[in-house]
């Protein structure tokens, strides 16, 4: 069931929106070569302890971090580690989700550790597009399948593939409602776009072939073929006139 959100539960969310933004500009300045992916989580959990939320990715099913650091082939969920140390030429994403008050915000971004090659470049610039292109069908009656076909096709033009086993979704007082948004489907198809929807639309995006593995710590997922992923996630609410983001800063790109 899809829920509507009332003007109050939209102004808390947008806090949270404000906060992960916040720790996107923080990123965005920090992220070099010989940091570890627990120096990225630590300035995460700080950024949103000093804001008033939470990392609502802590304790999620037993999740052990606040945030997900996904390096290179890792697509999602990877587990920050101070073994793990960024090299130049790295991509990494980085995975969050801030409760402000008990209602959350989700997005991802992927940042490129110092100068990273054309090919990598390419694929992180290409799954921040997928999302934009998303945006472009979000309009109150159309379908969640016109996201998902928009996603997929754009992808797919672009030589890549979307991951099958994982799915935007709907966000609110649960990190994770519904509807569930695939960035795979059919144009026309699914629940229709109501104004107060709130949505988390997150291409998923892997370089060579759509196959994923979960390794044994039970969170990390790769892919199979060892190739570059890139992840990039908004939480953005469904308006009379269109959308509006809630998780980017202002002045982000
Ligand atoms: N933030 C992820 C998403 O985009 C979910 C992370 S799972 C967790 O839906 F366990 F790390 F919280
Ligand atoms: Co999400």
């Amino acid at each position: 069931m899809v829920i509507l959100k009332s003007p109050r539960e939209l102004a808390l969310m947008k806090e949270a929106g404000r906060v992960v933004g916040l720790v996107f500009k923080t990123l965005e300045e920090k992220i070099k070569p010989g940091m570890s992916t627990l120096d990225i989580d630590a300035i995460v959990e700080k950024t949103m302890l000093d804001n008033d939320c939470i990392p609502a990715e802590k304790g999620y099913y037993g999740y052990p971090a606040s945030a997900c650091v996904s390096v290179n082939d890792t697509l999602i969920h990877g587990i920050p580690s101070s073994k793990e140390i960024l090299k130049e030429g790295d991509i990494v994403s980085v995975d969050i989700v801030a409760s402000y008050k008990g209602y959350m915000a989700d997005a991802c971004r992927t940042y490129k550790v110092g100068t990273v090659s054309q090919r990598a470049e390419r694929l992180v610039n290409i799954t921040k597009e997928a999302f934009f292109k998303a945006l472009e069908v979000v309009k109150v009656g159309n379908t969640i399948g016109d996201i998902s076909s928009t996603v997929q096709t754009f992808i797919e033009k672009n030589g890549y593939n979307v991951a099958r086993d994982y799915t935007g979704h709907g966000i609110g007082s649960h990190m994770h409602e519904d509807p569930s948004i695939p960035n795979f489907g059919k144009a026309g198809t699914g629940t229709r776009l109501q104004a107060g929807m709130t949505i988390c639309i997150e291409p998923m995006v892997l370089e060579g072939r759509k196959d994923t593995r979960v390794l044994k710590d039970g969170w990390t997922v790769k892919a199979k073929d060892g190739k570059l992923t890139a992840h990039y996630e908004n939480t953005i609410i469904v308006t009379e006139s269109g959308y509006e983001i809630i998780t980017m800063y202002e002045g982000e790109e």
